[in-house]
């Protein structure tokens, strides 16, 4: 790994981290937080907000994902993901990751900072279901 690349990526846990903080998860008491950076080089969080009706929550990693995609960008250069113990996305996260392209990478951090792997959505969703998957109209 280029150091140019752990450093980004240390930078995200970190942001991810602090985000983390805001996360409103009084059901689980499971903490996430997500920072994601896109190709045209902003940055975008997201944290996970659970509900009384538990179902509806929301996962941190789609939060991020879902106000970039307010914002008019597309394409994802990388997402941090902080839990406290270094947990990996959920299915349905890694799902709306492979939406936007599966060479997204993923970095997995805990919240004391420490990056526990970094990964891409194409190794953690193997045989991805994709736009191209679906036949052109
Ligand atoms: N959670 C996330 O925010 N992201 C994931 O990828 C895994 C799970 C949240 C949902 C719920 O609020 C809590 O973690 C426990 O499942």
């Amino acid at each position: 790994m280029k150091k140019e690349t752990l450093e980004n990526a240390q930078f995200m846990v970190e942001l991810a981290g602090e985000a983390r903080r805001r996360a409103y998860a009084p059901y689980s008491h499971y903490q996430v937080g997500a920072a994601l950076k896109t190709k045209s080089g902003k940055w975008f969080v997201g944290v996970n907000v659970e509900n009384a009706a538990y179902p509806v929550t929301i996962c941190a990693e789609r939060n991020a994902i879902f106000s970039a995609i307010t914002q008019g960008e597309r394409e994802f250069e990388a997402i941090a993901v902080v839990t406290e113990n270094g947990g990996y996305p959920c299915g349905s996260c890694r799902q709306v990751m492979a939406e936007f392209g599966l060479d997204m990478a993923v970095i997995i951090g805990d919240s004391e900072g420490k990056i526990h792997e970094i990964t891409t959505v194409r190794d953690l969703l193997p045989g991805a279901f994709t736009p191209a998957n679906l036949p052109q109209k």
